[in-house]
This record gives structure tokens, C-alpha cells and sequence, in this order.
């Protein structure tokens, strides 16, 4: 794809997804707010899909999974052990003249080293590090001792509960923690729509495993992460797994593979899989002064657990699908718009349509709608024409509409009409339940 066309289809997912209630940019009526977004209705029933089948996937469908949920707010001596307040930064040049601020990474480099200021051409300052951490103040007081941070990642939620966890439920390792919640990072330069944001949320997992077996752990979990995002419809073809080098490493890590994925705005990071070796523990063991040790029932061995990390951006996995099931299709003389989101994922998953409002339709349609209610998804929709609403639902990502007509009154039938083929088939309500039932689980 050229790049004019990316940016085209990236403009064209942005205003889809505020025009029909997917997500608004935050505080949209005061003028935003950079690096926030807000969740429509359809946006909160696709975002809450995706975690829920992240949840599914790693947590309830295993037994070696304890899933928590961490407060955001954490003493402030966990972000010292986890390395975050030194360490938390991004590069950031100033420019001199307009006083814009961006992260030197993400500025052309000249030949001979400098950098230029990409609105007025002035030449941009030293690069110094600029920490990413929200500060915030707790209760009253106002001073050093008062000071706390807004979590830039879930994880550290997860190694100050090991213990917790571990005392109170003795998993044998190998045993992961997951966590799906909102982190903060104070981005130089958010951008992209959701793709770099100030507020995000995250779904991280970490898994302990004895030193000697974090191989097998580290490849276990990148083929399962590989099974997740097939079983949300991301395209195989469209990830790409990338081994990071030394220097680019988080300073936890001592290997990591990202996922990238090709979205519109080119191929980036979608989630990121590390080998966090004993790091994390060790350290909070130290700042805690708390023995985060584990002892091995069956070789009477004590050590510290090595940890994999495999992390997900839920705002990224969510541009991932709604980028990869958009479709623009010439039908006839007209371009129909499509989401064609995996059924288990589509916010909507029935539309049920009478051909008119009147009552003698409406009412069985809504008899329709209550008994598919127990079954998925389901919309009731009888505005404007059925070729217009059929569009709308298209356009939404519904992989079926259900049509009552005025056949419906002497047959007992109704249309099916599929979203990806658009073939419609004939079927008595009766089996309609059974019909979705395969349907939906296929
Ligand atoms: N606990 C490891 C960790 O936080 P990370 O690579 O900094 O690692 C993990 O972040 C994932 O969180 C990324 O792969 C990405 O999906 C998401 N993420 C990170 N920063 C983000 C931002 N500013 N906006 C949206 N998503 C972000």
C-alpha cells in the first residue's frame, strides 16, 4: 500500500469509529485532550471482546494462571527497585524558537549529527532524559515524603503480589500472574489515534520458571501469544516477530521479541515478549526487605523464579483488528464499507431487522431478538431502509442480519443475510437458535 493510501485508510478508520460510536478522541468537547481517547458503545463491547478472550485464553482456560488485579496507586519505593524512576525515560530535544517538544528519536538525524525543528528549520537542542512517570501527591501533605506515581505498566502489580499469591495458593512452577488494567506514561509526543497514548490499559502476564527451563517457558508463550491473536482474527501474513539487540533492550530484559504488526501507519510494535530473568524479584526483594524466594517441594530447592513477560497494549490490539477487518468493496454502482471482525469479537453479532416499524413486524422481530439474546450479541434495529441498514451493520462489523417480512406472517420464516458473502438464505425461527449456535462457534 502507498503511503498516501495508509494515511487514507487511517483517516478513514479515525472518523469511522467516532461517526458511528466506536471511539471518541478524550474530553472531546473541550477540544481533546493528547493521548486520551474515549470508548463508545460499540468501542467498550470490542475492547472488553478482545480482553475477555485474552482471558479466556490465558487465564481460565489453564490451570497454571492466577489472574489479579493490582491497584494502580503503588508505594513509591516499588518503582525505585523496579528501576522506573531512574530509569523510565525517553530521549527529548527542544526547539529553541518555538518551544516545541519531541522525542529526539523520532527526529530526522542530519549528516553531520544535528537535528532540525520539523515546524521552523531551527536546530534543536541537546537531547536530555525526560521520565515518563506520572507524578502524583497522596493525602494531604505536600512534601518529598507524599510523592507517588501513576504505574507506567501493570507488571510491577504483579511482582509485589508473588508472595500473596504464592502463600496463599502454593502453585508449583511453572506459574504465571496476569493482569489486565490502565498505565500511564507521560509520552513526549502521543500520536497515531490509539496507538501512542498517555492513558492506556494493558494485558501482561508474568511467568515464573526455574532458571535453567526459561527457554521452554519463553517459547510456550510466544506460540500461544502467536494462538491469541490468530483467535481474534489478526492476519498471520500481517505480524512479524522481531528479535531486539542489546542496546535496545528494556534494562530488565535479556532477550526480547516484539510482535509487530503492519498497521496502517506502518509496520510497529503491537506487543512484546521478555525475558525478564530474576530482576524483578530480586530488587523488590531488596527494597522490601521481604524474601520473595521459592522453595521447591520436590528437589528441596530454594532460588529466585526467572520471569517471561508477554505484554499486549489493549488500544493496540484493538487498532490491530479494527485496521485488518476493514474493507472498503465496490458492490454494483456503490463502495459498501466493512468491518469483518471475527464473529466472536464483532460488538454486534445479530442485527434483527423488521422490514417495517409496524407493529404486526415489530413485535414478532422483538420476540426474535429476546430468544437470540441467550445465544449472542443482538441488535434491534428497524430505522430507515433495509438496504441502509443492512450498510450501517456492515459498517458496525455484524456478521448477520435476521430480516422479518411480511412473509415472515404466513411462513414462519425469516432471511439470514451473511455480512462477508452478503448471500441470504431462508430459515424457519424455529431453527434460528440452533443456526446461530453453530454459527457463532464455528
Ligand atoms: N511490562 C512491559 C512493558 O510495559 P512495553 O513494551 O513498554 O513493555 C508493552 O509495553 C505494550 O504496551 C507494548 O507492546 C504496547 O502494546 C503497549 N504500549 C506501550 N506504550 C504504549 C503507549 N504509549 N500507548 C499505547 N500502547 C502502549
Amino acid at each position: 500500500m502507498k503511503e498516501t493510501d495508509s494515511q487514507l485508510k487511517m483517516e478513514a478508520i479515525v472518523s469511522l469509529c467516532k461517526r458511528r460510536g466506536f471511539i471518541f478522541p478524550g474530553s472531546d468537547i473541550y477540544g481533546g485532550l493528547a493521548g486520551t481517547y474515549d470508548y463508545g458503545p460499540l468501542g467498550v463491547t470490542l475492547k472488553k471482546n478482545i480482553q475477555n478472550s485474552w482471558w479466556n485464553h490465558f487465564v481460565t482456560n489453564r490451570e497454571d494462571m492466577y489472574g489479579i488485579d493490582a491497584a494502580i496507586l503503588m508505594n513509591p519505593k516499588a518503582w525505585e527497585a523496579s528501576g522506573h524512576v531512574s530509569g523510565f525515560s525517553d530521549p527529548l530535544v527542544e526547539c529553541s524558537k518555538c518551544h516545541k517538544r519531541y522525542r529526539a528519536d523520532h527526529v530526522e538525524t542530519e549528516t553531520d549529527g544535528s537535528q532540525r525543528c520539523p515546524e521552523d528549520n531551527t536546530t534543536l537542542g541537546e537531547s536530555r532524559q525526560f521520565n515518563m512517570m506520572f507524578k502524583t501527591q497522596i493525602g494531604a501533605m505536600e512534601d518529598a515524603s507524599s510523592i507517588s506515581y501513576l504505574r507506567p505498566e501493570t507488571a510491577g502489580g504483579m511482582f509485589v503480589n508473588f508472595k500473596n499469591v504464592v502463600d496463599s495458593f502454593h502453585p508449583r512452577l511453572p506459574f504465571g500472574l496476569a493482569q489486565i488494567g490502565k498505565a500511564f506514561r507521560n509520552e513526549i509526543a502521543p500520536r497515531d489515534f490509539i496507538f501512542r497514548l498517555r492513558e492506556l490499559e494493558q494485558m501482561e502476564i508474568e511467568y515464573f520458571c526455574h532458571p535453567s527451563k526459561w527457554e521452554e517457558s519463553f517459547e510456550h508463550l510466544r506460540k500461544e501469544f502467536g494462538a491469541w491473536m490468530k483467535s481474534i482474527g489478526l492476519p498471520e501474513n500481517k505480524i512479524h516477530e522481531v528479535e531486539i539487540g542489546d542496546g535496545d533492550r528494556a534494562h530488565y530484559s535479556k532477550r526480547t521479541i516484539d510482535f509487530e504488526f503492519d498497521f496502517p501507519i506502518g509496520q510497529k510494535e503491537l506487543a512484546g515478549l521478555a525475558y525478564r530473568t530474576d530482576f524483578d524479584l530480586k530488587q523488590h526483594g531488596e527494597f522490601s526487605k521481604t524474601d520473595l524466594s521459592y522453595f521447591d517441594e520436590e528437589t528441596k530447592e530454594r532460588f529466585i523464579p526467572h520471569c517471561i513477560e508477554p505484554s499486549v497494549g489493549v488500544e493496540r490490539a484493538v487498532l490491530a483488528v479494527i485496521s485488518s477487518a476493514y474493507k472498503e468493496e465496490v458492490v454494483g454502482d456503490e463502495t459498501r464499507t466493512v468491518l469483518a471482525f471475527n464473529s466472536s469479537i464483532a460488538p454486534i453479532q445479530i442485527a434483527v431487522l423488521p422490514l417495517s416499524k409496524k407493529e404486526e413486524l415489530s413485535v414478532p422481530a422483538r420476540e426474535i431478538v429476546k430468544s437470540l439474546k441467550k445465544i449472542g450479541r443482538v441488535q434491534y434495529d428497524e430505522t430507515q431502509s433495509i438496504g441502509k441498514r443492512y450498510r450501517r451493520q456492515d459498517e458496525i462489523g455484524t456478521p448477520y442480519c435476521v430480516t422479518v417480512d411480511f412473509d415472515t406472517l404466513n411462513d414462519n420464516a425469516v432471511t439470514v443475510r451473511d455480512r462477508d458473502t452478503m448471500e441470504q438464505v431462508r430459515l424457519p425461527i424455529s431453527e434460528l437458535g440452533q443456526y446461530f449456535i453453530d454459527k457463532l462457534n464455528a
